[in-house]
C-alpha cells in the first residue's frame, strides 16, 4: 500500500512536497482492523486518549533531548500543546460515553518502532523524527478509516479534525529531519523505517488499539 502525502489531505506551511510520499512496502490487515476497532468503540478511544498523550511526549522528549535546538523547539511546542488539546477533547468524549480513564496495555507496534532508533548521534535525532513522523502518518490513515466506519457523524467529524492534524504532524517531523540531515539520507531511513512500521501491523494484535 502507499500512502500519499502530497497536496490532499495537509494543511498549513509545513505541509511536505511530494517527495515526502512514505511506501509503506506491506499492507497491513486493515479490514480486520476496522472490524476489530468499530466492534470496540470505547477501548480504542481509551488507547486513542493514551495515543495523544504518548504523542504530546514524544514531543516534550525532543525539547528535553535537545534545548539548544532553537528553530526545532518552535514546532515541538507546537505540537506537543496540539497533542494535548487532543487529549483533553478525546477524555471529554470519553466521559460523555462513560468510560472512564484507565491504563490498557500497548499493542507492541511503539515498542517495536522505538527498537529501530540508533542509539548515537546524530543518527538518534534522525530515527527520533522519522518514528514520530511515520507514527503520525499511520495515526492519519487509522482516523480516517474510523472517521469514514464509525457510524456516529459528530465522532465521525471529531476524527475527520483530528486527521488533518496528524497529517501535519507527519508533515512537521518530515520537515525537521529535513532540515538538519540531506533529503536523500531521510527518503532513504524512511523507507526503511516504514518497512518495519508495516511489518509491525501485519498480524492484528489481539486487543483493539489504534495501532495494531
Ligand atoms: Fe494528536
Ligand atoms: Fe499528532
Amino acid at each position: 500500500m502507499a500512502l500519499m502525502f502530497g497536496s490532499q489531505g495537509l494543511m498549513g506551511a509545513q505541509s511536505p512536497p511530494e517527495t515526502a510520499t512514505i511506501r509503506f512496502l506491506q499492507r497491513p490487515p486493515q479490514f480486520a482492523w476496522v472490524e476489530q476497532a468499530i466492534a470496540n468503540l470505547d477501548e480504542v478511544l481509551l488507547d486513542h486518549s493514551h495515543c495523544e498523550r504518548k504523542a504530546a511526549g514524544v514531543a516534550l522528549n525532543l525539547m528535553f533531548r535537545y534545548p539548544a535546538h532553537g528553530p526545532m523547539l518552535k514546532a515541538l511546542t507546537a505540537i506537543a500543546q496540539e497533542e494535548l488539546e487532543h487529549f483533553e477533547q478525546v477524555n471529554q468524549i470519553l466521559a460523555a460515553r462513560g468510560v472512564k480513564l484507565r491504563a490498557l496495555q500497548p499493542a507492541p507496534y511503539g515498542a517495536g518502532l522505538k527498537a529501530e532508533i540508533r542509539r548515537q548521534e546524530p543518527e538518534r535525532l534522525l530515527d527520533s523524527l522519522l518514528v514520530a513522523a511515520l507514527i503520525e502518518a499511520r495515526s492519519h490513515e487509522r482516523l480516517g478509516l474510523l472517521a469514514e466506519h464509525c457510524g456516529d457523524p459528530s465522532l465521525g467529524k471529531f476524527y475527520r479534525v483530528l486527521m488533518a492534524s496528524e497529517a501535519r504532524h507527519y508533515g512537521a517531523y518530515w520537515v525537521l529531519a529535513s532540515q538538519d540531515f540531506p533529503r536523500e539520507v531521510v527518503n532513504q531511513r524512511l523507507e526503511a523505517l516504514a518497512v518495519v512500521e508495516s511489518r509491525l501491523l501485519e498480524t492484528l494484535h489481539f486487543a483493539p488499539r489504534m495501532h495494531s
